[in-house]
C-alpha cells in the first residue's frame, strides 16, 4: 500500500467513477490529520504541498517528514507539489522524492508553457513521477500566483488539445471557472467546457479551487470525469479556526498537546467530509 504514484491512483478513480482529494497540508500536524482521515475511511489520498510551504520548511526537511508518513500509511498516498512556477525548484523536489509534481507555467504564452512543461516531463522520465500541468488562468490567490477577478482565462479546447499532445503530461488542470480561495459569489463553473476538454484529454483532468464548491457541483464534475480535486483553503481554515476556537474556549491552557489534539480533529473532519463527497471512501 502506502507511498504510490498519483497516476495509478487516478486511473483507478477514473475507472470506478470517483475523485481523489488532494489536500494542501502545511506541517506535520495537518499531514498526519489528513492521513488519519484517509485511513479511517479507507480512502486513497494525495498529500499536496504548496510551493511556499516547501520553501518555508525546506525541500529536504519536507521530504524527510512526509515520505515516512506516506510509507507508514495503510492506504495509498501520493505526495504532490502544487503550482510551482520554477522549473529548477520542481526538479529539486523530484530529486528529493516527491512522487508527483505540478509545473505551472500557465501565466506564460502557450509556446513557453509547453516548453517548460515538456522540460519537466522529460526530466521525470523513468523516475516514476507524475506530472500535472495547467492551461488558462484560475482566478484567486494560490501561493505567489495571483489572478484577479475578471482576469481569469478559461482554457480553450483547441489550446488544450495542442498543449496535451505536445507535453504528454499525466494530469491536466484546465481553467474552467473554479477559483482558489473563498468564492465571493456563485462559482461560474463551465461544465460544458470541462466535458469537451475531458473528451479530448488522454490523461486525468484535475479540478482546482475545491473549497466552497457545492456538493452538487462536485457530484456533476465527478460524473463528467474529474478524478483529482484540490482542497487547500478549507484545510487552512480548519487549522487556524481550530486554534482560535480552542484558545478562546481555554484561555488558561498551556498544554500544546491538548490544543493539537483539538486542531487535528477539526482538520480530520474537513478532510473526511470531502472524501465522502468525492466518493473515495472504501476504495482501498
Ligand atoms: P482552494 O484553496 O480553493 O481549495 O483551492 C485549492 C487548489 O486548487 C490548490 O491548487
Amino acid at each position: 500500500m502506502s507511498y504510490v504514484n498519483m497516476k495509478e491512483m487516478l486511473d483507478k478513480a477514473s475507472k470506478e467513477g470517483y475523485a481523489v482529494g488532494a489536500f494542501n497540508i502545511v506541517n506535520f500536524l495537518t499531514a498526519q490529520a489528513v492521513v488519519d482521515a484517509a485511513q479511517e475511511l479507507k480512502s486513497p489520498l494525495i498529500l499536496q504541498t504548496s510551493t511556499s510551504t516547501v520553501k518555508q520548511i525546506g525541500i529536504q526537511e519536507m521530504a524527510e517528514m512526509l515520505i515516512p508518513i506516506a510509507k507508514r500509511a495503510t492506504v495509498p498516498v501520493a505526495i504532490h507539489l502544487d503550482h510551482c512556477t520554477d522549473v529548477e525548484f520542481v526538479k529539486k523536489c523530484v530529486d528529493a522524492g516527491w512522487s508527483s509534481v505540478m509545473i505551472d507555467a500557465s501565466k506564460q504564452p502557450l509556446e513557453e508553457n509547453i516548453r517548460q512543461t515538456k522540460e519537466i516531463v522529460d526530466y521525470t522520465k523513468g523516475k516514476n513521477v507524475t506530472v500535472e500541468g495547467e492551461l488558462g488562468a484560475i482566478v484567486g490567490v494560490e501561493d505567489e500566483i495571483v489572478v484577479k477577478d475578471g482576469e481569469e482565462a478559461f482554457a480553450s479546447v483547441e489550446q488544450s488539445r495542442e498543449y496535451l499532445s505536445a507535453t504528454n503530461i499525466d494530469a491536466f488542470a484546465p481553467a474552467i471557472g473554479t477559483a482558489h480561495g473563498l468564492y465571493k459569489g456563485e462559482p461560474r463553473v463551465d461544465f460544458n467546457r470541462f466535458q469537451e476538454i475531458k473528451a479530448i484529454s488522454p490523461c486525468p483532468v484535475v479540478i482546482h479551487g475545491g473549497t466552497g464548491l457545492a456538493p452538487e457541483v462536485f457530484k456533476k464534475l465527478i460524473v463528467l470525469g474529474a478524478t483529482k480535486i484540490n482542497i487547500s483553503t478549507a484545510i487552512k481554515i480548519a487549522y487556524c479556526g481550530g486554534m482560535k476556537d480552542y484558545t478562546t474556549a481555554h484561555p488558561e491552557e498551556n498544554n500544546p498537546l491538548k490544543l493539537d489534539k483539538y486542531v487535528i480533529e477539526q482538520v480530520k473532519k474537513v478532510a473526511k467530509e470531502h472524501m465522502m463527497l468525492f466518493g473515495s471512501v472504501n476504495r482501498v
